[in-house]
């Protein structure tokens, strides 16, 4: 369900498919367009979150437990609903979230194993009952992402909890990623990562320019 007059758009993908890259080309082609947008992530796209990022990832040597880890980036994902996606869409901006509840429901749920149905009803709670208009899922195979992600920890300061999983847990997180597109075709888009940043780019351009025209009239 969508709010306002804004566009809600989620970036999802396993460590390393590019996310980052495609957030910031869409950033710089909507404000070319002349639209208003936020660019945010989960976790850490507000002050709260930003600590519970803290403890997420720069602890080691805190002991968080898998239902304690869930809860933890469901409390991110309430406070970021309601203090920052809801207003900006309810103000008609477009939001740009790098990752949101498709990455708790594949991550926590699916491949750390609390379910798919668990982490589902957790993120209804926490987002209000919201979801993102469009999801791109950036696709990639979990043998390209452990070589791209160890080829990016040796420059980064902050190491993922996930980062160093085997090709096992990737390979899950892939199929729950999938799944989910295959069950909301019309929201999840599935992007085959390998191709060149500039053919994605244009790709999700094509995908996001006639929904943009029906919702806000703009461009
Ligand atoms: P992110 O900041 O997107 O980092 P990366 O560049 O590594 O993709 O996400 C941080 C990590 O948090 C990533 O490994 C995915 C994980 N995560 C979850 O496990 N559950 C969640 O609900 C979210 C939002 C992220």
């Amino acid at each position: 369900m969508s709010m306002g007059q804004g566009y809600f758009i989620s970036f999802e993908g396993l460590d390393g498919a590019g996310k980052t890259t495609q957030m910031e080309l869409l950033a710089g082609w909507l404000q070319r367009q002349g639209m208003e947008y936020i660019r945010t992530c989960e976790p850490g796209g507000t002050p709260l979150g930003v600590e519970i990022r803290r403890l997420l990832f720069q602890q080691p040597e805190l002991t968080i437990t898998p239902l304690a880890e869930a809860f933890l980036f469901q409390a991110d994902r309430a406070q970021h609903f309601q203090t920052r996606i809801l207003p900006a869409l309810a103000e008609g901006k477009v939001v740009l979230s790098d990752r949101c509840f498709d990455s708790s429901i594949a991550y926590q749920g699916a491949a750390q194993g609390l379910g798919t149905d668990l982490i589902t009803q957790l993120s209804r709670i926490a987002t209000q009952g919201h979801a993102p208009d469009l999801t791109i899922f950036l696709d990639l195979d979990p043998a390209l992402v452990h070589k791209r992600t160890s080829a990016l920890d040796s420059g980064r300061q902050e190491q993922s909890r996930f980062d160093r999983a085997s090709e096992q847990f990737h390979t899950r997180l892939r199929q729950a990623f999938l799944a989910l597109a295959q069950a909301e075709p019309q929201r999840i888009k599935v992007i085959d990562a390998t191709q060149s940043v500039e053919r994605i780019h244009q790709h999700i351009v094509e995908l996001i320019r006639p929904r943009l025209n029906q919702s806000q009239g703009a461009i």
